[in-house]
């Protein structure tokens, strides 16, 4: 039986290679994209995921407007890292499909209320859709299957600020919200997610897809691939959407921990930091199976050999 899956998500470069994935994984059955203010703002980030449903050919789906700000910081966005689109050098046709106006929030407590038990939010943005879920309904926390979270650095340095993940940071109180609920909770951190390095080797590999598909990894990535060699020094993209959604169709792919994580509110430095209590020092219950080791070529593999399903 699929998975009925949510897909929240910023696209977002990596987000859009992840709603790729999503659509060639039988395993999955998407009940919805919501979408959130991110790697920049919510109406760029809504207009990019209804062009990317239609050109990955993702029919009958809700793609659903979402939060435009975090719920306490001020917005953030991130267009040096997506470019001013958040699609890097890509640019697809304006959709011809309208966004379902509900406010997403309002639309997980939907779909959640409707599938108690069933339903895996694969949340890949900041936290903000469902923290005001839980916050307005605080009920669905315990009829949300599960949550599978990329975010939160570990061990590995953050990327928005030297503590702190993006995710994490574009809305700390959110994603703090959403660590307390109990709902069972996987965290796939940076320090798996840029281990998972896409290459112009991998673009090389993925030779079967259609043009426009082609053409859409392709231009993308390679805006992404200038900013993490220009910032990061690293030759590639860290694609790390990806691998939390790979994780719907082969959990084997990451070793997980678990752990009772905490987000630091107070800063100032290390605000928005994820904290695991590697010794139980605090003597707090554990909140999250966190991926600290991943296979990465399998993953790999599996990338390409799904985006090579687009014929
Ligand atoms: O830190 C990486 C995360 O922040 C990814 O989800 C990327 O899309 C950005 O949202
Ligand atoms: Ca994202």
């Amino acid at each position: 039986m699929p998975q009925k899956i949510i897909f929240d998500t910023d696209p977002g470069i990596d987000d859009a290679l992840a709603l790729l994935l999503l659509a060639k994984s039988p395993e999955i059955e998407l009940l919805g994209i919501t979408v959130t203010h991110g790697n920049t703002s919510q109406e760029k980030c809504l207009r990019n995921a209804l062009s990317l449903v239609e050109l990955a050919g993702i029919e009958g789906i809700d793609v659903v407007r979402g939060a435009t700000e975090p719920l306490v910081k001020e917005l953030s966005v991130a267009e040096e890292t997506h470019g001013d689109g958040g699609l890097g050098y890509a640019k697809l046709p304006t959709a011809s499909k309208k966004a379902n106006e509900k406010p997403a929030h309002d639309f997980i407590i939907e779909m959640v209320e409707k599938h108690p038990d069933e339903v895996t939010i694969l949340a890949v943005g900041p936290m903000t859709n469902v923290a005001l879920a839980l916050l307005k309904r605080p009920e669905i926390g315990k009829k949300v299957r599960s949550i599978i979270s990329m975010g939160g650095a570990i061990h590995y340095p953050g990327n928005a600020t030297p503590q702190a993940e993006y995710n994490v940071f574009c809305d700390p109180e959110a994603f703090d919200i959403v660590l307390r609920s109990g709902i069972d909770f996987t965290l796939v951190p940076l320090d798996v997610t840029y281990k998972c390095i896409f290459t112009k080797k991998h673009l090389e590999q993925i030779n079967a897809a259609r043009p426009e598909i082609k053409n859409f990894i392709a231009d993308s990535t390679r805006f992404y691939m200038e900013f993490h060699v220009k910032h990061q020094s690293i030759e590639g993209c860290a694609i790390n959407d990806p691998l939390a959604a790979a994780l719907l169709l082969d959990s084997t792919l990451v070793k997980l921990e678990d752990y009772f994580v905490r987000v630091d509110l107070m800063g100032p430095t290390s605000k928005a930091k994820t904290i695991a209590d590697y010794y139980g020092a605090l003597n707090q219950k554990v909140n999250a199976h966190v991926a600290m080791q991943v296979d990465v070529e399998r993953f790999m593999e599996l990338f390409v050999e799904r985006m090579n399903r687009f014929q």
